[in-house]
């Protein structure tokens, strides 16, 4: 289905995530669009430019078009905001440490008070085999249950830990990593996140611990659930990356996880990260 969101012009990738935009290079760095790609990008979760073979520069003065850059440490001049997403770690020594975690369905930035908004990623190696990456629509997630049920879920309150993100995907790590993890905050959230639009999503992530006062088994019961909810074929994007892509997800409306791939590929994308705008807030 061709949407027109003037003056943009996309089309649905799946029929409740994602968008690809069909924008010039020169319009795109423009930032003449970019509120039209930020209500795009609330209402469709990811959005998908083809064949825009970006610079490090490019990619970041579109990324400051789009919301607060996040500028973390800058190790050398022209490297502002940039994160090398990479197992090569004379490139990026941290993402390897943390890597293994990305394979399974997470928001970045739970153990944040004001979780990134968005992140632009563009692919710079690949590998031959696998490596594809996959979005859900957690607004989606959460429209489509049951009304009876959906006043008793807005009550709720989240506890997000580093641990309960890794372990499972590392249950044989070593007492030193556990101890690593356990150094984080654990933050609390409302399950269901009402954005100053007045919309509405789930705030689900590995890092969902439990739920704060229920009993465990029911608590990992209603997790599990929704997990299995969200995660469903009708909500899933599954993103095949080419080179000369540029996507973009809103962090706050959505979950993401990388599908395995060849560990000595090389491959690399370069990521920019916005800043969020607003705190995981309770309908209450
Ligand atoms: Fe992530």
């Amino acid at each position: 289905m061709a949407l027109t969101s003037e003056p943009l012009t996309s089309i649905t990738l799946t029929p409740r995530t994602g968008a690809e935009v069909k924008i010039s290079r020169e319009a795109l760095l423009s930032g003449s669009h970019s509120q039209a790609l930020r209500a795009l990008l609330v209402a469709r979760g990811v959005l998908v430019v083809r064949d825009l073979h970006l610079t490090d520069a490019e990619q970041r003065g579109f990324a400051r078009t789009m919301g607060d850059l996040r500028l973390g440490t800058v190790k050398k001049e022209g490297d502002e905001g940039l994160q090398k997403v990479t197992l090569d770690e004379t490139e990026n020594p941290d993402y390897a440490r943390f890597f293994f975690g990305s394979q399974l369905w997470h928001m970045d930035g739970t153990y944040e008070e004001v979780p990134p908004f968005a992140t632009i990623l563009t692919p710079r190696v690949l590998s031959n085999t696998g490596g594809d990456t996959e979005f859900t629509n957690n607004y989606a997630a959460y429209e489509d249950l049951p009304d009876s049920e959906k006043p008793f879920l807005d009550t709720l309150l989240v506890a997000h830990s580093m641990q309960a993100a890794l372990f499972p995907a590392k249950p044989d790590c070593s007492p030193e990593e556990f101890a690593l993890w356990c150094g984080y905050p654990v933050r609390r959230h409302p399950l269901v996140w009402r954005h100053k639009s007045g919309r509405k999503s789930l705030v689900l992530s590995t890092s969902a611990s439990h739920i704060i006062g229920m009993h465990p088994t029911e608590s990992r019961d209603l997790l599990n659930r929704l997990m299995a909810h969200a995660t469903a074929p009708q909500y899933i994007y599954r993103h095949k990356w080419r080179m000369g892509d540029m996507l973009m997800w809103d962090n706050t409306g959505t979950m993401h996880r990388v599908l395995p791939f060849d560990a000595r590929s090389g491959r690399r994308l370069h990521r920019f990260t916005l800043n969020g705008e607003e705190p995981v807030t309770a309908t209450l």
